[in-house]
């Protein structure tokens, strides 16, 4: 953002008019733009079918967009609604050794790491079918970064957590987020008063940013909007 005539840094992600049409012919995004302000924590909101998995899935690469541009200033990671979805291998080690990027030599020293930041110190050994579905969804985070990723692209990371992992995972994100941007979809509005900023999804279209406690409040007076993008 602008300030005070300083020359604005480049986004990590900016969205400039993108449409999507799934093959069945249903039109997801419509000239949908948005500009992450800077690193930091940015949360999507709307109804059901207004677009969000779909913008998400579009910003990792894993569609190609119809029209419109998309500039990643950074390389993007998707972090799923469910962690069994994207855990592939047998422990938490073979599972980090698998996302190193493919210049990086495999070193132990890397992985204790990468599980020492998401708060998993000590569980190189341990076999992912015993963690509980918090500690996979750090683990998969975990991945997200030793992949790389500064953008990480969270899908509705705690709606299948309990109370206690769904603030542990958020916690998480919120503390990694002065370093990284994150994009992070949610259906719980008490989780927006933890952003930097939060839009609504709507038809395909992303609005405008506003203070996360601000768009809750606004939320819980008037509803989500209608999301399907008809
Ligand atoms: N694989 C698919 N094939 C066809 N249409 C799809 C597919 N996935 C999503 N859609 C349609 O695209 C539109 C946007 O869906 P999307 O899943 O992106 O919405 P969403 O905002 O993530 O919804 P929710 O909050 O329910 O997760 C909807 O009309 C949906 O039915
Ligand atoms: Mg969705």
């Amino acid at each position: 953002m602008a300030d005070g005539g300083r020359p604005s840094l480049p986004s990590p992600l900016q969205i400039e008019r993108l449409r999507y049409r799934w093959p069945n012919g249903t039109a997801a995004l419509k000239h949908c733009s948005l500009k992450l302000p800077g690193p930091g924590l940015w949360m999507l909101v709307g109804g059901n079918g207004s677009g969000k998995s779909t913008l998400l899935r579009l910003i990792a690469g894993l569609l190609q967009p119809e029209g419109g541009q998309i500039l990643r200033g950074c390389a993007p990671a998707l972090v799923f609604q469910n962690p069994d979805h994207q855990l592939l291998l047998p422990s938490c080690g073979s599972e980090l050794a698998f996302h190193l990027p493919e210049h990086q030599s495999l070193e132990r020293r890397l992985i204790d790491a990468a599980l020492e930041q998401v708060g998993l110190g000590g569980f190189a050994e341990r076999p992912i079918h015993s963690l509980s579905g918090g500690q996979k969804q750090r683990l998969a985070i975990a991945s997200a970064l030793i992949s790389g990723a500064q953008l990480l692209l969270l899908d509705e990371p705690t709606a299948l957590l309990d109370p206690d992992s769904q603030q542990s995972v958020l916690t998480l994100i919120r503390e990694l987020c002065p370093s990284l941007s994150a994009l992070w979809v949610t259906h719980r509005l008490e989780e927006l008063d933890y952003c930097d900023g939060a839009l609504c999804m709507e038809r395909g279209q992303a609005g405008h940013w506003h203070a996360g406690n601000e768009l809750r409040r606004q939320l819980e007076q008037r509803g989500l909007p209608r999301g399907t993008t008809g």
